[in-house]
């Protein structure tokens, strides 16, 4: 018998559906990766935009949260009906912004800035062939908070300054005409927040990187893991029968599908079982060239299912802590590494673009480094795929950085989702090695506790990286120890040393010892003195360029007399980076001025130390010529 709902069971199932829906439109869609692959409407560009400290756009004058329909949110399209009518907030052309790219280095009044500001745009849209596709609005990155409306309607919320994000746009909100798309971004500093208030960056704020429309197919692939198994521990893997371990989501559950992964240049085509949406992929290669950072070797990689096909060039590799070493692809590799931070020093801005991206590891190629730290949070994606092609091994990072608050809940779980987001967006870059979760945070039970949690997820998402994070130093006498207690839980012990620069000066380097407390490779995650560019005099002379030169000559005479676990370094830093922590009005006026390379892009003289100790520690470049047979 059919028992037909009563009039008051479907009033509450009908809230409940309601609520399901808007639900469903406020939460976060699961990350859509390689954007590049898929069909994009870029909205790039101009977008007008209002300023809006005091969250008047938000909230009414009683500081209540203002209700979807209230005109005078600024989420609403303030139309004057007719002359009488009054509108308290309006876009116009006169007040733009570009997109990408952060407010700060726009206008002068943006420059110290924190606090909200409302970008908005209008956008056609074609729905003819919409029919059994979906639209998603897609974010590079902006930061921190981001609040996106679309035609009066709030699409979703993201909190993090530098992970990818997408909100999908239901066909009922979009419209072929006139779409207009408005997001609010707040970049105000929290102590509960990650990173929190204490930084030795800039807070550039807005939306930082590109913005696309996304159209997919009703059930398309939603992101995959395609990587090399790890190996027995120490082993080389093989090149011919190597083993490829990860899998294929697809956006819905659907009964028999499968999914086929093709690397036309070795001939391989396979298809896999879907269960529950995931396709689990094991399988052997018949031959490979391995990426490596001499030879960056990267496959078209297609992978397709019933309703939707993408393709990516991934790199083939393993990385592994091996007792006192990292192995490339089971052979030892020594990181001559450089810290980057996101920014274009000569125009004072983040780095947004794949011209950007070019410049700063141009920089680094021209330094010899076979690596970079990208300090302290995930950079921008064109940035991770350039170092995949240049061969230039990462680390990548999440902003868990100094005083974070340890023992609040709900800021692991926004360090979590933003480690997870990093993993999710760049777990198919080769060059990726190191997931750090985070940078000198200071030893506590709680701390270490919250690290090790982060470094289980880091784990649990990706078995096939080095899971880091610079550590603390203990300095008594000249000896240096690291016995930091995270250290017992990261693949290899990094650390930030500054002897010479914040402990005396740098010949206290030729007497220190180190000793570490951990049978693994030794990092220095960071290392590193100031000078203003072309201020030249005696080598004692604090931020000239001289005592940065003797600096760094210490320091590589020091690092030549380590313990046989020091596997490299990322010194600090490839070029200055403003800070508002740095007010020595002589020599820093808000840069911090570690870089090797000066605010307007000039090598100093210490860039020269560096390089010539990496040039020696090349393999490759200081092979000596083979004895002529004759
Ligand atoms: C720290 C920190 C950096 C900072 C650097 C410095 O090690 O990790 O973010 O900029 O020191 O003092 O310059």
């Amino acid at each position: 018998m059919t028992r037909t709902l009563k009039v008051f069971e479907k009033v509450i199932l009908g809230c409940f559906l309601l609520l399901a829906i808007s639900g469903r439109t406020l939460a976060q869609s699961d990350l859509i990766t390689n954007i590049p692959a898929r069909e994009t409407i870029s909205l790039n560009g101009k977008w007008q935009y209002i300023v809006d400290p005091y969250e008047t756009g938000y909230y009414d004058y009683r500081y209540k949260e203002r209700r979807e329909n209230d005109g005078e949110a600024y989420w609403n399209n303030p139309v004057q009906k007719d002359k009488t009518d009054r509108k308290e907030h309006a876009y116009t052309d006169e007040y733009t912004l570009e997109v990408p790219g952060d407010w700060n280095s726009q206008d002068p009044k943006f420059l110290y800035y924190e606090g909200s500001v409302w970008y908005k745009r209008t956008f056609d849209f074609d729905k003819s062939d919409l029919n059994s596709k979906r639209v998603f609005l897609h974010f590079g990155g902006a930061n921190y908070q981001t609040d996106v409306y679309l035609n009066g309607k709030k699409l979703g919320m993201h909190k993090g300054g530098f992970t990818s994000f997408n909100f999908e746009v239901p066909a009922s909100v979009l419209k072929e005409k006139d779409n207009f798309l408005v997001v609010r971004v707040d970049n105000k500093r929290a102590k509960d927040e990650v990173p929190t208030v204490n930084t030795d960056w800039w807070n550039y704020g807005g939306v930082t990187r590109d913005v696309n429309l996304v159209v997919v197919p009703d059930n398309f692939i939603q992101n995959y893991f395609v990587q090399l198994k790890r190996p027995a521990p120490g082993t080389a893997p093989k090149t011919k029968n190597t083993e490829v371990q990860g899998w294929v989501k697809l956006s819905k559950a659907a009964a028999g599908e499968t999914v086929t992964i093709e690397i036309p240049e070795l001939k391989y085509k396979k298809s896999f079982p879907v269960t529950n949406g995931t396709a689990d992929l094991n399988f052997k290669l018949p031959k490979v060239q391995l990426w490596s950072t001499d030879t960056p070797k990267l496959y078209n990689v297609v992978i397709s299912s019933k309703s939707d096909r993408v393709e990516e060039k991934i790199g083939f590799r393993t990385i592994e802590a091996h007792g006192k070493q990292v192995l490339l692809n089971g052979q030892p590799v020594f990181l001559r590494g450089i810290s980057v931070h996101e920014e274009i020093p000569q125009e004072i801005r983040r780095a947004h673009s794949k011209k950007d991206a070019a410049q700063l590891l141009g920089w680094a190629k021209e330094l010899n480094a076979n690596m970079v730290r990208l300090a302290h949070y995930p950079h921008n994606e064109h940035t991770t795929r350039l170092a995949d092609s240049l061969g230039i091994l990462v680390w990548s990072e999440i902003p868990v950085y100094w005083t974070i608050d340890f023992g609040n809940q709900e800021v692991f779980e926004k360090a979590k989702k933003q480690l997870d987001e990093m993993i999710a967006r760049d777990q198919n870059r080769a060059s990726i090695i190191i997931w750090s979760v985070g940078n000198e945070t200071p030893v506590s039970p709680v701390r270490t506790e919250f690290m090790r949690n982060l470094i289980e997820e880091a784990k649990e998402q990706d078995p096939t990286r080095l899971i880091s994070a610079a550590l603390e130093v203990h300095y008594n006498e000249g000896k240096n120890t690291i016995d930091d207690p995270l250290g017992q839980y990261t693949d290899l012990v990094s650390v930030n040393e500054y002897l010479g620069w914040y402990g005396g000066l740098p010949n206290t380097n030729r007497t220190a010892v180190w000793e570490t407390k951990y049978d693994k490779p030794l990092f220095f995650s960071e290392t590193g003195a100031g000078a203003l560019g072309g201020f030249h005099a005696d080598s004692l002379t604090r931020f000239s360029e001289e005592f940065q030169e003797w600096y760094y000559k210490e320091q590589v005479a020091m690092m030549k007399r380590m313990p046989d676990n020091y596997v490299g370094l990322s010194p600090w830093i490839i070029a200055d980076f403003r800070s508002p922590k740095r007010n020595n009005q002589v020599y820093q006026e808000g840069w911090n001025r570690k870089g090797l390379i000066s605010s307007d892009g000039k090598k100093k003289k210490a860039f020269w130390v560096l390089k010539s100790y990496y040039d020696e520690m090349d393999e490759v470049k200081s092979a000596k010529p083979k004895a002529s047979s004759k």
